[in-house]
């Protein structure tokens, strides 16, 4: 991040904080159709055209440390199995045999010299490619060559790799610019995984991720937690291409620091922003990361069905030799996961709410406008035309989006 878009966001929190109305020029946004969070067959739409085809979060190089480490991912349907190869290179299959569909691998996670799938013993290489098939004298013109297990995209940000079912994708770096640059700060390729956990929570995903690309709720549901060190009033908004944005709100106090993140080892290299301040990114579609120079959550959101998702919380650090010390880090945690149950604690309330008449739509404020901003994006990647017109959300905003 340079120093003028460092300058820009200090200055951003000192006019945001002074403003006493949204800038000049700031549109009414229009109601979120309720129907986005409920109608079956937008959600059909959204299963087809955002989650098959965006760049997803799939673990980070730790989980995978020697050649023939492999993970099984079922987040969106399919399974996808994302394996190291002999050359180090990381790379993601479907878990399904080219002769009838079998699984290569069974078990979520392992370490093998190849794959053999268990229904007839079609065998693979770490690379995907068929080596060799039972009884092979009766397949007639079959071409081993042409029958390697269909692979998908499959790209690092930093140690982080993402997987895409959508051959056409544009490349990840490209589509995560300019993410990642900012994240260069960091020295990225020093984090190590921590920690892992997740739960299920019972409502569509985009109740619960909403609540992640906005400040407006601290002084209800984080009254005696982060409202206590963080100002919203003060929060700074950047919106960018393709979904993205970042959300920077500033410590009440500047020269206040986390006593969780007291004993751990801090990256210097950190500007102001994160170092005095809370920066939270949204990666699109469903990665949000408040990122902190002493380490931080990774946090996904998963849509389950349409009425249940699930939240993971992948917590990564810079390294510091011996490991990060696994006291300080319980505690952290720990502190964490109580303003997560925060979070949580109206989840089902509002989908219950939401799969009511009572919830005709959602009237958003300027502070809000993340929450604006990531749908316009879907209807965006689904095709306004494929979207019923009482169903769309008009791009109202696109004039305050950046590259
Ligand atoms: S389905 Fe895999 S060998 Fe038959
Ligand atoms: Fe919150």
């Amino acid at each position: 991040m340079d120093a003028a878009t460092v300058q820009r966001f200090l200055d951003g929190m000192k006019y945001e904080a002074e403003r006493t109305a949204p800038p000049d020029g700031f549109p009414r946004l229009p109601d979120i159709p309720a129907g986005r969070y409920v109608d079956p067959a937008f959600l059909a739409l959204e299963r087809q055209h955002l989650w098959r085809r965006s760049w997803l979060y799939a673990c980070h190089l730790d989980e995978l440390p020697t050649p023939g480490s492999f993970l099984l991912l079922r987040k969106t349907g399919s399974p996808i199995l994302v394996v190291r190869g002999k050359d180090d290179v990381v790379r993601a299959f479907y878990n399904t045999c080219r002769h009838r569909g079998g699984p290569v691998v069974r078990s979520d996670k392992g370490c093998v010299q190849g794959f053999v799938c268990g229904y007839h013993g079609w065998s693979y290489s770490l690379d995907g490619k068929l080596l060799n098939l039972r009884d092979k004298r009766d397949f007639v013109g079959l071409e081993a060559t042409e029958r390697s297990l269909n692979q998908i995209r499959c790209e690092r940000f930093y140690n982080w790799i993402f997987i895409n079912e959508d051959p056409q994708a544009e490349p990840l770096l490209e589509h995560f610019a300019p993410f990642a640059e900012y994240f260069r700060q960091f020295q990225p390729e020093e984090w190590r995984l921590v920690a892992q956990e997740s739960r299920e929570v019972q409502c569509n995903i985009k109740v619960l991720l909403d609540a992640f690309l906005e400040v407006y709720h601290l002084k209800s549901i984080h009254q005696n937690t982060v409202d206590r060190f963080l100002d919203h009033r003060g929060t700074t908004i950047a919106l960018y291409r393709r979904g993205h944005s970042l959300m920077v709100t500033p410590n009440r106090r500047p020269d206040w620091v986390d006593p969780g993140t007291v004993g751990m080892r801090r990256i210097e290299t950190a500007t102001a922003i994160s170092a005095r301040n809370n920066a939270s990114f949204n990666f699109f579609p469903n990665l949000v990361v408040p990122v902190d120079p002493s380490g931080c959550p990774f946090l996904l959101f998963w849509p389950l069905s349409d009425t249940t998702m699930r939240i993971e919380c992948h917590w990564f650090a810079p390294d510091w030799g011996g490991g990060p010390p696994a006291d300080l880090w319980k505690v952290r945690i720990a502190n964490f996961d109580r303003i997560l149950d925060e979070d949580l604690q109206f989840a089902g309330a509002i989908q219950e709410s939401v799969m009511s008449r009572g919830f005709t739509g959602i009237p958003l404020n300027y502070q809000e406008r993340r929450i604006y901003h990531w749908h316009t994006e879907l209807d965006r990647r689904i095709g306004a035309e494929r979207i019923p017109e009482t169903l769309r959300v008009p791009p109202v905003l696109d004039a305050h989006v950046e590259n």
